[in-house]
């Protein structure tokens, strides 16, 4: 029997320490130290080990043959588009999320979909007895879907039943927390067991080839809970967020070793399940607050899907020594980028201001082509003046207050257009991508300063009127800082 050694392993990142200590030195979270036996995965005396010759295994060709189709469609096309198309034969993917926000519900309906297209489909609960996982299953009218179920926490257990008969082809494990494996001492949900009981499952789904789900759970800080470590052996990981009040849910992908990472799939929750949105604009922008201040609809990209998205600001004086900045659903350097911006090149003044930023319906924009609209919607707040409600905005900003041209500018436009907007304000080099009628009057930016000045404008009781009547302020020459071109 190896000598068992116990060190103190951080639950966070995995590392391990002799003696017990506040702070994890390796990733700086306080607490996170539990003692675990980590004698290793093999029982197997040190001494035979290592004189234990290696065994021979042949080695393949990049180019020999593969399995046909080696993705399964889910059934469900928005879970599809964050894989990469379909699971993909011997992966493994882990699912983190907060609790309550869907992932028992989401993969429910995976695996129905799955057993009802023909497929052998296997839902293991951990968490959940069979019977509370079939109540849900009656809630969301998938009752007669084909699929294997049992409530099972030995993953030596698990991993024996499901290598008899056909090999699965999607395994659904709710939650890799709740597993365990003999081969090591620790409790479950500790780093050791947890990687253990997923290094097992790994193993299996490599070597039959079925696709594994691994369920795991989110700590108050955003992070899959102890598999951090797991994170790294897994093929893909995907996130499940939301807000609490609100009914969407936004699966995305952290990491795909089959696929592109910038890829949302958009979900609302309802009461027969997740119900699959495909269109996400108009989801985004069906509550919009129309004519109020501060909100600017910016037409993003998401992976390869253009959304639109509104941008919402409020400036209000502070009576702080440091103003408050927050923000929610973007990056709050980039806000202290742009309010810079404005600071120094467009004399607007912040400093003495509150900022309080949102992305409306809890998605989390990445692009930096957001600029522009946030710009908008900071101007708009603070000079009390309504954006016009038929325009989308989008352009990376620049230190030097220039507007900078951003990717895929047709696919934008052609989202906004078929939304019902009017007018595009964009960055003045992007025109030329523009490829033919873009559908939309386009006012094109090539400096905020410009931007600042048309919205400021609004805010004076002559923009006021304009804004009501475009034609007729047309007609009495206001002078048009932006230069106006219908293509
Ligand atoms: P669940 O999938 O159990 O969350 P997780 O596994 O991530 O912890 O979902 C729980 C929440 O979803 C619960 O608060 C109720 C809600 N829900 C619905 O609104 N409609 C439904 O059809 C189902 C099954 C759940
Ligand atoms: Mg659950």
């Amino acid at each position: 029997m190896a000598k068992s050694t116990l060190s103190f392993v951080c639950q966070n990142c995995g590392a391990a320490y002799n003696r017990w200590q506040g702070k994890c030195e390796s990733c700086g979270e306080w607490n996170t130290l539990a003692e675990e036996d980590t004698t290793g995965a093999t029982s197997m005396p040190v001494s035979i080990r290592s004189k234990r010759k290696g065994r021979t295994f042949a080695l393949e060709s990049l180019t020999g043959k593969s399995q046909d189709a080696p993705r399964t469609s889910s059934g469900m096309a928005e879970l599809d588009r964050v894989t990469g198309g379909g699971f993909v034969r011997g992966s493994v993917l882990l699912v983190g999320g907060d609790p309550g926000i869907g992932k028992s519900t989401l993969l429910t309906q995976a695996t129905s979909m799955m057993a009802r297209a023909g497929h052998r489909a296997v839902y293991i609960s951990g968490e959940e007895a069979v019977a509370q996982v079939r109540l849900r299953a009656e809630r969301l009218g998938l009752a007669d879907a084909p699929v294997q179920l049992a409530s099972e926490t030995s993953v030596e257990d698990i991993i024996s039943t499901l290598s008899e008969g056909a090999v699965p082809r999607l395994i659904v494990i709710d939650s890799i927390q709740t597993m365990w494996t003999d081969t090591v001492e620790s409790a479950p949900g500790t780093v050791t067991q947890v990687r253990a009981a997923a290094q097992a499952l790994i193993r299996f789904a490599k070597k039959s080839g079925a696709t594994i789900i691994l369920v795991g759970h989110v700590t108050k800080d955003g992070q899959i809970a102890g598999p951090r470590v797991v994170e790294h052996m897994v093929d893909a990981v995907l996130s499940f967020e939301g807000e609490g009040s609100q009914q969407f849910r936004i699966l995305r992908a952290a990491k795909n070793r089959f696929g592109a990472t910038d890829e949302i799939g958009v979900f609302e929750m309802t009461g027969l399940g997740l119900r699959e949105v495909t269109n996400p604009s108009e989801l985004f922008l069906s509550e919009r607050d129309l004519g109020s201040p501060g909100t600017a609809v910016f037409a993003g990209i998401e992976g390869t899907r253009p959304v639109l998205v509104e941008l919402q600001a409020l400036v209000a004086p502070t009576s702080l020594g440091t103003p408050r900045r927050a923000v929610v659903g973007w990056d709050p350097s980039r806000l202290s980028m742009v309010l810079a911006v404005l600071e120094a090149h467009c004399g607007v003044k912040l400093s003495g201001h509150d900022v309080y930023f949102n992305v409306a319906g809890g998605l989390r924009i990445q692009e930096p082509a957001a600029d522009m609209a946030a710009a908008a919607a900071l101007v708009s707040s603070l000079v009390n003046a309504p954006l016009p409600t038929d325009a989308v905005y989008f352009g990376e900003i620049s230190l030097s207050g220039a507007v900078r041209p951003v990717a895929q500018t047709s696919a934008r436009l052609k989202e906004a257009a078929k939304l019902g907007f009017g007018r595009a304000i964009l960055p003045e080099s992007a025109r030329g991508d523009v490829g033919g009628d873009a559908g939309l009057t386009l006012n094109s930016v090539g400096n905020l300063t410009t931007l600042v000045a048309e919205i400021a404008a609004l805010g004076t009781p002559r923009g006021r009127a304009a804004q009501r009547d475009p034609e007729a302020a047309e007609k009495n020459a206001t002078p048009a800082r932006f230069r106006r071109e219908t293509s």
